[in-house]
């Protein structure tokens, strides 16, 4: 890995009903990856079981016993890379989060994010979807070292719609902001681009998001098209709706270089405003 630059490489898997499978599925996906050259490999939300609130009761296991736990801290480790586990239902203290799990090269855990925010929504006649009725919120912002070369920060799908977070992130040295989510066939389309460049350009940093892949047949429809979004707010590699991978050089120089042409960090004018960070 040079100093400043390495490969991100984000899983657009489709998930089925069998949770053995799609560990193996996501095994497979994440040693075709790092035989490509990634350095860090991300899996989409809900990697390991189908998406919605009805599901995560019985998908949920523990972090320290649980089989996908022990199944991506193997892949880190058999393939020398970090690893980001999209998110899976974790089961704690009585309690179900929507959790994404960071693992080293070594097989060790190097962070837990637990999505902060939970997604409730309720049109009366359209659509009914209470996260907080079956999951409960985490606390803490997430962020992991890459070794020397980049700090990453880590959210879950409707948190990206929180531009504090993100911006709270980058001033704590977060290069890279990494959402792995699953928005659905309307918000796809009108908002899952828009807020990855927003994040992006309002903040001078890397963004990618990964999605599962769709399937028509799922009770929750999925966007898919996973990306990376460049700190000049360009998309520089995406994909469609289908199974693929999508690859990107995350490039430090070229953040760098974006941040002395337009220098609105150092130009913010923290005498009128202030985005304040109340928790660790
Ligand atoms: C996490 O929350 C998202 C909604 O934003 C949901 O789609 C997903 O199924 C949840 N995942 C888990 C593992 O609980
Ligand atoms: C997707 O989610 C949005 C926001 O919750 C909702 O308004 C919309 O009806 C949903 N669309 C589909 C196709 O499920």
């Amino acid at each position: 890995m040079s100093i400043a630059k390495f490969k991100l490489a984000l899983l657009q898997i489709a998930v089925g009903a069998s949770k053995t499978e799609n560990l193996l599925r996501a095994s497979r996906f994440i040693k075709e990856a790092a035989d490509k050259g990634a350095h860090l490999v991300t899996l989409p939300e809900c990697f390991n079981s189908p998406y919605g609130t009805g599901y995560f009761a019985e998908y949920a296991e523990q972090l320290e016993t649980g089989e996908s736990c022990l199944a991506l801290s193997a892949a880190a480790k058999e393939n020398k890379i970090y690893l980001v586990g999209g998110s899976i239902p974790e089961k704690k203290d009585g309690k179900l989060y929507n959790t994404s799990t960071v693992w080293g090269p070594d097989g060790g855990l190097l962070a837990v994010h637990r999505k902060v925010h939970l997604f409730d929504i309720d049109i009366p006649g359209k659509i009914k979807f209470q996260e907080s009725e079956i999951l409960s919120p985490g606390n803490e912002f997430t962020s992991f070292q890459m070794g020397d070369v980049c700090k990453v920060g880590i959210g879950i799908c409707y948190d990206m719609r929180f531009a504090e977070l993100a911006q709270i992130y980058a001033r704590n040295g977060c290069k890279l902001l990494l959402y792995p989510g699953a928005f659905n066939m309307t918000t796809g389309p009108a908002h899952w681009e828009l807020l990855q460049r927003g994040r992006a350009l309002d903040n001078q940093v890397y963004v990618a998001t990964a999605s599962p892949a769709r399937s028509e047949s799922s009770s929750y429809v999925a966007w898919g098209h996973s990306s990376v979004v460049s700190p000049w707010g360009e998309v520089i590699a995406t994909t469609d709706e289908k199974e693929s991978i999508v690859y990107a050089d995350i490039d430090l120089d070229h953040l760098q270089q974006i941040r002395s042409q337009i220098p609105v960090t150092h130009q913010r004018r923290s005498d009128m405003y202030e985005v304040i960070q109340k928790k660790n």
